[in-house]
C-alpha cells in the first residue's frame, strides 16, 4: 500500500505536490490510502496520538509525502501529524543511554518538494529535507528520498499543462530511481 500524506487544504486539482505525488502512486502500482491531515476530526494541535494514522503508517510500503514549503519550513499540519504519530511505544521506543530506537520497518519515503524561490540541497537554506529524514531515522526509517520542483507559484496552471507534467513526471521517476 502506498500511503500518501497530503498536509494542505489545496487537493490534487490545486497542489501541484499533490498532483507530482498521486502520479508517483500510480507508477509505484499497487492500492494508494490518502491521509488528509486537514480533514482529520481530531483537534489540530491538541496533543493526543492519532492511533488510525500510526496504524496506516506502520502498514504502509511506501510513503509518498508532498511537501509545499511554506515560510521556509513545513506545513504546521505535517508537523502536528509528526507528533501525533510519535508516540513512545508505538513507532519508537526509548533504548539505552537515552537514545531512541526506532520501531518502523525501513521502507521508501518520497518526499516532494514544491517551492516558490530555490532550495538547493545542502545549501544553508535547505533544512526542510533534512529535517524529515531525521524524523523518519528516529523511527526507523533510512530510505528517504527527496525530488524538488522550484518556482512553484500557479500550481493549478501548471497541473493544467500537460507537457510541464509529462517532463515533472519522469524527472521524478529518474530521481527516486523508479523505472
Ligand atoms: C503560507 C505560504 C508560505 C509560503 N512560503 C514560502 C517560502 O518560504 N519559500 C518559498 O519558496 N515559497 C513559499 N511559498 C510558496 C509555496 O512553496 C508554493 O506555492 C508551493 O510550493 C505550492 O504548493 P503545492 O505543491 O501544494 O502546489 C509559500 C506559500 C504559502 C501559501
Amino acid at each position: 500500500m502506498n500511503l500518501i500524506i497530503h498536509s494542505t487544504p489545496n487537493d490534487e486539482r490545486r497542489s501541484l505536490g499533490g498532483a507530482l505525488a498521486l502520479r508517483l502512486a500510480k507508477h509505484l502500482g499497487g492500492s494508494t490510502r490518502v491521509v488528509r491531515i486537514y480533514k482529520s476530526p481530531q483537534r489540530y494541535f491538541a496533543y493526543e496520538f492519532n492511533d488510525r494514522w500510526m496504524k496506516l503508517v506502520a502498514a504502509a510500503e511506501r510513503l509518498i509525502i508532498p511537501v509545499p514549503v511554506w515560510n521556509f519550513s513545513i506545513p504546521a499540519a505535517l508537523k502536528d501529524f509528526f507528533d501525533k504519530i510519535s508516540q513512545s511505544g508505538k513507532l519508537w521506543r526509548p533504548g539505552p543511554d537515552g537514545k531512541s530506537i526506532g520501531l518502523l520497518k525501513n521502507r521508501p519515503v518520497y518526499v516532494i518538494l514544491t517551492s516558490g524561490l530555490p532550495f538547493p540541497a545542502g545549501s544553508p537554506e535547505d533544512f526542510v529535507v533534512p529535517y524529515i529524514r531525521l524524523f523518519f531515522s528516529f523511527l526507523g526509517v533510512r530510505d528517504v528520498r527527496d525530488f524538488r520542483v522550484e518556482n512553484v507559484s500557479k500550481s493549478r496552471q501548471l497541473i493544467a499543462d500537460k507537457d510541464y507534467m509529462d517532463r515533472k513526471v519522469r524527472e521524478m521517476l529518474k530521481v527516486f530511481g523508479i523505472k
